[in-house]
């Protein structure tokens, strides 16, 4: 009689341990998912940044790569199919290609490639040099052979003193469904922390 009673003990025992256990697996996918979701909460999305740029002489590269590095951006080259040379680049001349390039709003100098992979970025930083009071007219070339629908598009510049002008406003019929920010001037030295908190906002 004692073993049966023994014996019945452990039985039960063993079934309200079964029962504990299969409860507790049942329960783990649920507490999987709410560690998930506290860290999605607790973890800010971060945006993913890319700094295109074209420079003709130097300059505009040189802070673009500061801003890439400061803002832990990837960076692109936009470069001309053609590229400028010294003459090209004489704005006192009328008849240099930049000059006619400038004087015709309608002209769209060739890019070199079309690797820029947009699609993959929230935010794009696009710096050039001033050209005529507003941005090289290969902006808008740029601007025009990709998709840039519902992009953050942060424009920079570098110039011998002026500022944008009206650069925003002839670059918006280039991506009419991207909202076109004024940036930044970048001229003179630019301060690595400064860029990055200012590179943060967008
Ligand atoms: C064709 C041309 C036009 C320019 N127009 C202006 C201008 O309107 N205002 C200005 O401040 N600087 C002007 N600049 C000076 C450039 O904006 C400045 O030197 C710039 O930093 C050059 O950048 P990069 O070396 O990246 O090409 C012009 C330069 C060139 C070549």
């Amino acid at each position: 009689m004692k073993k049966v009673i023994v014996m019945l003990v452990v039985a039960l025992l063993a079934a309200v341990l079964f029962a504990q256990g299969k409860s507790e697996t049942k329960k783990q996918p649920e507490n999987a998912q709410k560690t998930a979701v506290q860290q999605n909460e607790g973890g800010k999305k971060m945006p993913k940044k890319l700094v295109a740029y074209f420079s003709a002489s130097g300059t505009t590269a040189r802070v673009a790569k500061e801003l890439a590095e400061a803002a832990k951006a990837d960076l692109y080259e936009i470069r001309p199919e053609t590229k400028y040379t010294s003459n090209d680049l004489d704005w006192r001349d009328k008849s240099s290609r930049s000059s006619v390039e400038m004087a015709d709003k309608k002209s769209r100098p060739k890019l070199a490639d079309k690797n820029a992979k947009i699609a993959d970025y929230d935010v794009i930083f696009i710096g050039f040099p001033i050209w005529w009071y507003v941005a090289p007219h290969i902006i808008n070339t740029f601007l025009e052979n990709y998709d840039f629908s519902g992009k953050k598009v942060v424009v920079f510049a570098t110039s011998g003193g002026s500022g944008f002008g009206n650069t925003v406003k002839e670059l918006q019929p280039s991506a009419p469904k991207a909202t076109i920010i004024e940036g930044k001037m970048m001229n003179g030295r630019q301060d690595k922390a400064e860029l990055a908190k200012w590179a943060e906002q967008f």
